[in-house]
């Protein structure tokens, strides 16, 4: 078992897995800028990085924590909160952005009563911003997983969203599959 002492003086793990967090140290060992690979890694290993873990590659690499957390807020790609158990993206490029993507993102934001960037309250979903979903020609364009919903109007967002929430309420599926007629006709071939 391994106790960690936070800066504020609280433990703030004692069961936490370290073993990936250990085999990147190793990897990385002694090389010179490897914090943004380190955090990389370390998120691709626990979905997001958690404050153990950042504990842990300051001590290791002999860095103030403020430096660890700075470098890890400084960058979008990095998340500091788990992401909840599916994942809806909403597109802010330019082609979906003047085809009316604010006003999408504004009806979800409110549909889900969350911000970008935030989970809702029972983790089925996480909100995300984010520049080009790579179906400009669909536009405006929104991905619930791995699923793409093009052509979109602030309430067809909607609607498919509660499609797909009422999809996964019934099928109670755990892999976050959406229903097979959930994805509109700007589903990517
Ligand atoms: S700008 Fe939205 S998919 Fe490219």
């Amino acid at each position: 078992m391994t106790v960690v002492q936070s800066p504020d003086g609280a433990v703030v793990e004692a069961t936490f897995d370290y073993g990936p967090l250990e085999e990147l140290l190793e990897k990385y060992q002694g090389m010179k800028g490897a914090l943004i690979p380190l955090l990389q890694g370390t998120q691709a290993a626990y979905g997001y990085l958690p404050k153990e873990a950042m504990i842990r590659l300051a001590e290791a690499l002999g860095e103030p924590l403020s430096s660890v957390f700075g470098v890890a807020t400084f960058y979008a790609q990095f998340r500091l909160v788990p992401r909840a158990k599916n994942v809806v993206r909403i597109c802010h490029g330019t082609a979906c952005h003047v085809s009316g993507s604010p006003l999408v993102g504004l009806e979800v934001e409110k549909h889900l009563g969350i911000q970008e960037g935030e989970n809702t309250e029972d983790m089925m979903f996480t909100l995300e911003g984010v520049a080009c979903l790579g179906a400009c020609g669909m536009a405006p364009v929104m991905m619930i997983n791995e699923h793409t919903y093009g052509k979109l109007s602030p309430d067809k967002a909607v609607s498919s969203i509660k499609e797909f929430a009422a999809a996964e309420g019934n099928g109670g599926s755990e892999t976050a599959e959406a229903p097979a007629d959930a994805a509109t006709e700007g589903e990517e071939a």
